[in-house]
């Protein structure tokens, strides 16, 4: 049983005009009480039978997010959840989130069978970057080092030079910058600009947006803010720059609540997508949140803080798809190997910073061959 919900986005058709789209998210509806302890039992039991391990993103259902910490799984940022799954000894993965998550595992570890609940949960960021148009982009901008963000088909990654999560965006593009990079930036408006605003590179943009962090508002935020002066806020750099602003600290889904674990307060106001509540909450128990407004008097809200997409990951579709070892990413190898590029650029950059080891060498100077 699903819900069928019209969702609409924002396409591109060059680089300063968009024009709206349509797609859909089919929702399953949640399973009564009984029926859910019991798809929980079966999932636990055929992820043993299988030898397979979940892994899951924060925006999952709860169930999802708990089941796979339960059974040695991961919830986790994009980051996180890319290096996990290739690191991890299991031959079967199964991918709750969107689809560009589910390619990432595959093309970092071909060798390994990428279940997904449900193969057509997308991104607005990935349907709003189509690869013809992209390449198009790129050819208009020769002398530009090409940085895409992981919400991004395997075809446009293949076209990239550098792969960024929200979680090391700003160093990459730092370390980019300072090696005399030039940058393209594509799919997310919101994050390329502010990392611009962050580092000063010189950027070109995509103009691509996330439909959740989009439509985050700042007039309703600043009276939220006025009605909680007390509290911190917590953004994801996806939403609009005037909304960043308002922030006590921007990140990553990670970077949130590493903020809300670390920083001197019990009461936050987060805008990211609300399947991070649970988590927030978990790790917080005596501190309270509050869901960033993104409707009131300027708006109606299609998204209302939650991916619609992300909604897509049921425990049905995840206890049907590893019993029948139905819905398997397939990436065709050749585009598989060139795509992996720059996701390994990304990995082994990432794993220097967190080894305190130099980055330098990893990122060329742009008269280096
Ligand atoms: P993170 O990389 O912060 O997990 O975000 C992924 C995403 O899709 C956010 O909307
Ligand atoms: Fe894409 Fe936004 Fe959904 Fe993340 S929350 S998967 S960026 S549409």
């Amino acid at each position: 049983m699903h819900t069928l919900m019209e969702v609409e986005y924002e396409q591109p058709t060059s680089e300063s005009v968009c024009a709206p789209r349509h797609a859909w998210a089919r929702v399953p509806v949640e399973p009564g009480p009984a029926e859910r302890l019991a798809l929980k039992d079966r999932i636990r039991r055929l992820l043993k039978e299988r030898n397979a391990v979940m892994v899951s993103h924060y925006y999952v259902h709860p169930d999802l997010q708990d089941l796979a910490e339960e059974t040695g799984g991961l919830v986790s940022d994009s980051l996180e959840m890319a290096r996990f799954g290739r690191d991890h000894a299991a031959q079967t993965l199964v991918v709750s989130g969107v689809r560009f998550m589910g390619e990432t595992a595959k093309i970092l570890s071909p060798e390994k069978r990428i279940l997904m609940p449900d193969l057509d949960a997308t991104c607005s960021l990935d349907l709003g970057c189509p690869s013809a148009e992209f390449n198009a982009f790129c050819d208009a901008h020769p002398d530009r080092t090409v940085v895409v963000y992981a919400n991004t088909s395997a075809e446009v990654k293949a076209r990239a030079d550098w792969l960024v999560t929200s979680g090391c965006a700003l160093d990459v593009v730092r370390a980019l910058k300072d090696q005399g990079h030039k940058i393209l930036w594509a799919p997310d408006k919101h994050l390329g600009s502010y990392i611009q605003r962050e580092t000063g590179a010189d950027m070109v943009f995509w103009n691509g947006a996330c439909i959740v962090h989009d439509e985050f508002k700042a007039f309703e935020l600043q009276a939220l803010k006025a009605e909680h002066p007390e509290a911190k806020v917590l953004v994801h750099p996806e939403s609009p720059a005037d909304v960043v602003a308002l922030a006590d600290a921007v990140g990553s889904t990670s970077a949130i609540l590493n903020a809300a674990r670390t920083m001197d307060a019990t009461t936050f106001i987060v805008a990211t997508d609300n399947g991070m509540l649970h988590k927030l909450r978990t790790q917080n128990p005596h501190k309270l949140f509050i869901e960033a407004p993104t409707a009131g008097n300027s708006a109606t809200c299609k998204s209302c803080a939650h991916c619609p997409w992300m909604a897509m990951n049921g425990l049905a579709g995840l206890a049907q798809v590893l019993e029948l070892g139905t819905n398997e990413i397939h990436i065709d190898p050749a585009l598989g190997l060139r795509a992996r590029v720059p996701i390994d650029r990304m990995l082994a950059f990432t794993a220097a910073l967190k080894n305190g080891q130099p980055t330098t060498g990893l990122v060329p100077h742009i008269g280096a061959a």
